[in-house]
């Protein structure tokens, strides 16, 4: 069933799913849990990160939605979990469009499953290395209006794409169809300035490429402010994970040492 559930492939596991089990979800097989359990005994800190990752994702949604942000493009969605997109930004704006983007089929399932026909949000199958077919895709041109702001959400999906060059060119392709006033919104794991075991960082990089179909790589603050070329960054610009507009609702796992959660998030403006 996995291997279905990956596209076909003989990679038993997948990155939603992983983070999925993180997160306390229930859409995950034994190859999910085994590989997160094994990335858990090297970074204990996995969890926190990924809850401290979906904190910062509903401060920002809220953030853009409170700025006019009305449709929102979530590439690398994820399984549904508490707090979903459309459901923040809904909270803020009713009317919000919200189409999510991810290359996982259990994934979009998923998403389409609790989404049960909203007319205003949608899920579909989709890989972020590829832009021309998400930016062509019927469903996402059928709900969004690119001659509109657009909230382009890459959220813990770049580390995915290993490589700068296709990296950088997806990027810059999305940024390219927006319309000003759009925003980019992106968090991106990172271990800039922190003593990590290099044993520790090859066993997770080697865990993510022998089981998954999505290598995994952390990038420093410079190749992630990189993504935002062009772009006016939101203040407090790019920042650790709590740092970024932190709100009293939200975990404090790391709010003693922001670097410790080994993620930058950060938003801009597109003139
Ligand atoms: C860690 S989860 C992040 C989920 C959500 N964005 C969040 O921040 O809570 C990463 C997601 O990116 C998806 N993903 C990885 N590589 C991708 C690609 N090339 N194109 C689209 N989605 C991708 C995975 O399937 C997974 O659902």
């Amino acid at each position: 069933m996995a291997g279905v559930a990956n596209g076909g492939s003989a990679k038993p596991a997948t990155s939603a799913r992983i983070y999925d089990y993180f997160l306390g979800g229930t859409h995950n097989f034994p190859a999910d849990r085994e590989a997160a359990q094994a990335v858990a005994l090297r970074f204990p800190l996995t969890a926190a990160l990924a809850r401290n990752n979906r904190a910062f994702l509903r401060r920002s949604v809220r953030y853009l939605a409170g700025v006019g942000v009305t449709q929102f493009l979530d590439i690398g969605s994820g399984i549904p979990t508490e707090g979903n997109v459309h459901e923040i930004a809904a909270g803020v704006t009713p009317d919000a469009r919200v189409v999510y983007v991810d290359i996982d089929p259990v994934a979009v399932a998923e998403s389409l499953e609790i989404l049960d026909n909203n007319a205003r949000t949608t899920a579909v199958l989709g890989d972020l290395r590829d832009p021309e077919s998400i930016l062509a895709h019927p469903k996402v041109r059928g709900l969004l209006d690119f001659g509109r702001p657009i909230g382009l959400l890459l959220n813990a999906v770049l580390h995915f794409v290993p490589d700068d060059t296709e990296a950088d060119a997806a990027v810059g392709r999305l940024l390219a169809a927006l319309a000003p006033g759009s925003h980019l919104a992106v968090s991106h794991v990172s271990i800039d300035g922190q003593e990590v075991d290099r044993n520790d960082l090859n066993f997770v990089q080697n865990t993510y490429r022998q089981k998954t179909t999505t290598p995994f790589r952390p990038r420093t603050h410079a190749q992630i402010e990189r993504f935002f070329t062009g772009l006016e960054m939101v203040e407090p610009g790019l920042v650790w994970l709590p740092q970024w507009r932190p709100s009293t609702e939200d975990p404090t796992d790391f709010t003693a040492a922001p670097p410790t959660s080994s993620c930058l998030a950060g938003v801009g403006r597109l003139r």
